[in-house]
């Protein structure tokens, strides 16, 4: 078991890779706490876990508010004694040309895409350095990396994502705490459907992934499945010496 004994708090948790990642996280031995805004998808995916005889604790709280999170973390720590691994993962975007944006829409991007995972990494790394132990695994995305049309401001949080997550590596490493950024591409989740849905020009944008999956060298889109597989490779001992690091996720769509 890859992550025996180990407590981690995944954001985001109720759906998709978040979802995916806390699955893996149970059957490889960790106490996965389950956070989201959905409580209806935290019960299910909790109630997964604890079906295949894992372990898991719930936990409602938006990463955009510091209150929330610091609130959660304490009550991890009450719980398990300590948070050995954090995945910031919730996030969310809209398609839109950046011409069609307002300053309301990049401070929302922005306050979750970048701002939600300060807040969480700010709120773990006291009790990581007091154990000097820590694992954090960004999530970012190819839009981070090389730039998306139609996603300008949550483009700019997750480059501003991957900058901090090096940042947090460099600073934090001497007390054995890694950082790194997993970049899916585009990746069959609620959120990837509810962004092509909202576009008026559906079959423009349908168009648009059937490009992308031609495209792509392995032949199909992500699978959130496939993102867990990178994630669980950063939150775990595997990566013991690897910290400050950015990987894509997306069927080698995108070489760096
Ligand atoms: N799906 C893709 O194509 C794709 C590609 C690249 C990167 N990403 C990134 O991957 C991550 C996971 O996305 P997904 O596709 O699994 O999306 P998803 O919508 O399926 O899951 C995201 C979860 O985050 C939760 N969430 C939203 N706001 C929150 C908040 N303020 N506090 C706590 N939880 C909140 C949602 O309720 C949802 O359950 C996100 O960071 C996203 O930006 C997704």
């Amino acid at each position: 078991m890859r992550l025996k004994d180990r407590v981690a708090i995944i954001t985001g948790a109720g759906s998709g890779m978040g979802r995916a990642d806390s699955l893996l996280f149970a059957r490889e031995g960790a106490k996965v706490v389950v956070n989201d805004i959905n409580q209806k998808n935290i019960d299910g995916v909790v109630k997964e876990i604890e079906g295949a005889g894992g372990e898991a604790l719930g936990y409602k709280a938006d990463v955009t508010k510091m209150d929330e999170v610091e609130a959660m973390v304490e009550e991890t720590v009450k719980r398990y004694g300590k948070v050995d691994i954090l995945v910031s993962n919730a996030g969310w975007d809209e398609l839109r040309p950046f011409l069609h944006t307002d300053r309301g829409f990049w401070d929302k991007i922005l306050n979750l895409n970048l701002l939600g995972h300060m807040n969480c990494v700010k709120a773990v790394l006291p009790h990581m350095l007091k154990n000097k132990y820590g694992k954090i695994v960004t999530i970012g995305s190819d839009a981070g990396r090389l730039g998306n049309p139609m996603e300008a401001p949550y483009a700019a949080a997750k480059g501003g994502v991957i900058a901090f997550t090096k940042t947090i590596a460099r600073e934090f490493g001497r007390a054995n705490i890694t950082a790194n950024c997993v970049c899916p591409g585009i990746t069959e989740t609620p959120l990837a459907e509810q962004m092509i849905s909202a576009i008026p020009e559906k079959e423009k944008a349908l168009k648009m992934m059937e490009t992308v999956r031609k495209v792509t060298p392995m032949g199909r889109l992500a699978k959130p499945e496939d993102v867990a597989g990178a994630v669980i490779f950063f939150a775990s001992d595997d990566s013991s010496f690897v910290t400050g690091q950015v990987i894509s996720v997306s069927g080698g769509l995108s070489t760096p």
